[in-house]
């Protein structure tokens, strides 16, 4: 208890220099998304690298075909001490818009606001701060205790917000480097800005584009209309048909693996702390478009969804122009929960097309990734372990929540290196990650890296 009390205060004193550090790390524009970056998401990993070198960990910068990883690790030598994967992402989403950006969003600065300071910068929340939040805590049990409570493995990607496509294959041909006793992952949210959480159910996601082809050319809507297939019209009506009244996919086989939430927790989410909260409201919105009969919160942790992120076909430009265009294409998002299965719901999805296209039309996919859901089994020990010590950071009980985005690898330490993922982040719902002025408060990042520092004595036993 004495060394624990030692690295928190260690933490308060050393939160000005642990801000120095998120702000270089934060003035690195790491967007994998976009070539362009490469050189500055490996500088990104190389400014980790020498990081966590320089806290003793044994590091080194690991080629892929993709952005590099970074794999750091740091051991007790103590028999019995459990052995924690900690993983995030240094790679950040595009900027744009940039123009809605109150001030260049690679230049970070602290704002003051009503509600306490605010760090502002792309990537900030997501993950920067939010990685930085542990190497912060282990930074502090190196400088008082000299190890850490647990052996470390941390691993960081710079793909997650493209998709990891590099990741799956690390984690093959590293499978014993990297099998641990738990992951640890910082990349969700607290319930608000007093409430912690655990994510104990992350949404898994299928991504697939649909392109619908007709004629072989474009054609005239006077000379050919009423004769000639339309493959917007086409594709509209899949779209259309994807959903029934009630709002439920209509896809076959779409609900196999779906549970019911088990009655304590659906008991807990009907009581979360509603002060403050307008989830809809907070965007201009008012009414719940989920499933009838289910909860906001259900719609958002518990429940799968079918979207459409995008549409494109036929003459967007000004103006009018009469043509029955040649080909029609969508981007479908599909998140999945429970036990769905992602390549089972790929393939439903596109039989659930091939059924609907007339003569003359074909159709081509491509997909964009299929990773499953997370589920922490509930009578985890090392979630005990977590609640006792976020409750004692915030004189509070912590919830244990759902997370409706993904982080798709999670998927992949379950099914492939038999993990379970234990998920705290300190991001908030008005964060605005992928957005213009992404923020992350001061408190999140002081009070994040304090849990850290208490989950890891807790998991230490
Ligand atoms: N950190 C997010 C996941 C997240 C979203 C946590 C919302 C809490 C609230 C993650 O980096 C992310 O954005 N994931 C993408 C995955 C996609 C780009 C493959 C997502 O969920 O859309
Ligand atoms: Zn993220």
């Amino acid at each position: 208890m004495a060394a624990l009390d030692a690295v928190l205060t260690r933490i308060d004193s050393n939160l000005d220099q642990a801000l120095d550090r998120l702000f270089a790390l934060i003035a690195i524009p790491s967007i994998s998304t976009d070539p362009t970056y490469a050189a500055d998401c490996r500088r990104a990993a190389e400014w980790l690298v020498g990081e966590l070198q320089s806290l003793g960990f044994d590091t080194a910068l690991r080629p892929t075909e993709g952005h590099p990883m970074v794999v750091a690790k740091a051991r007790t030598g103590r028999q019995g001490a459990p052995h924690l994967l900690f993983y995030g992402h240094y790679d950040v989403q595009p900027p744009d818009p940039l123009d809605l950006w109150e001030t260049p969003p690679f230049a970070p600065r602290m704002a003051d606001m009503p509600t306490g300071k605010q760090i502002i910068g792309r990537g900030v929340a997501d993950d920067k701060g939010q990685l930085m939040t542990f190497v912060e805590a282990c930074r502090a049990y190196k400088e008082t205790a000299g190890a850490l409570p647990c052996d470390v493995t941390i691993l960081l990607e710079g793909e997650e917000e493209s998709g990891s496509a590099s990741l799956p294959a690390f984690l093959a041909a590293n499978r014993d480097e990297l099998a641990a006793d738990l992951v640890l992952v910082c990349d969700t949210g607290m319930w608000d800005r007093e409430t912690p959480a655990i994510t104990t159910m992350l949404r898994g996601l299928v991504l697939e584009e649909v392109v619908i082809h007709a004629a072989d050319r474009d054609l005239h809507s006077g000379m050919f209309g009423g004769a000639a297939v339309n493959p917007i019209h086409v594709l509209a009506k899949i779209i259309a048909d994807l959903h029934d009244e009630t709002h439920r996919i209509t896809l076959p086989g779409f609900y196999d693996g779906v549970a019911e939430l088990p009655p304590e927790i659906a008991e807990q989410w009907r009581h979360l702390p509603q002060e403050g909260h307008d989830f809809l409201g907070d965007v201009g919105l008012s009414e719940p478009a989920g499933e009838k009969g289910r909860s906001l919160q259900e719609m958002l942790w518990a429940r799968p969804t079918c979207d459409v992120n995008g549409i494109i076909g036929g003459y967007t430009g000004k103006g009018s122009k009469t043509v029955l265009p040649a080909q029609a294409s969508a981007k479908f998002s599909f998140r999945l929960v429970g036990q769905q299965d992602p390549e089972k719901i790929a393939a439903s999805f596109r039989s659930f097309v091939h059924a609907r296209l007339p003569a003359d039309c074909h159709v081509e996919f491509i997909s964009h990734g299929a990773s499953p859901a997370h589920q922490l089994p509930f009578s985890s020990e090392a979630l005990t372990r977590a609640v006792a010590a976020l409750r004692a950071e915030w004189n509070t009980e912590p919830v244990l929540a759902g997370c409706g985005g993904s982080i798709p690898i999670v998927g992949a330490f379950k099914q492939d290196l038999g993990m379970d993922a234990l998920m705290i982040g300190f991001g908030l719902d008005d964060d605005r990650i992928h957005s213009p002025n992404e923020k992350y408060e001061l408190s999140s990042f002081h009070k994040g890296a304090r849990s850290w520092a208490r989950v890891l004595a807790a998991l230490a036993g």
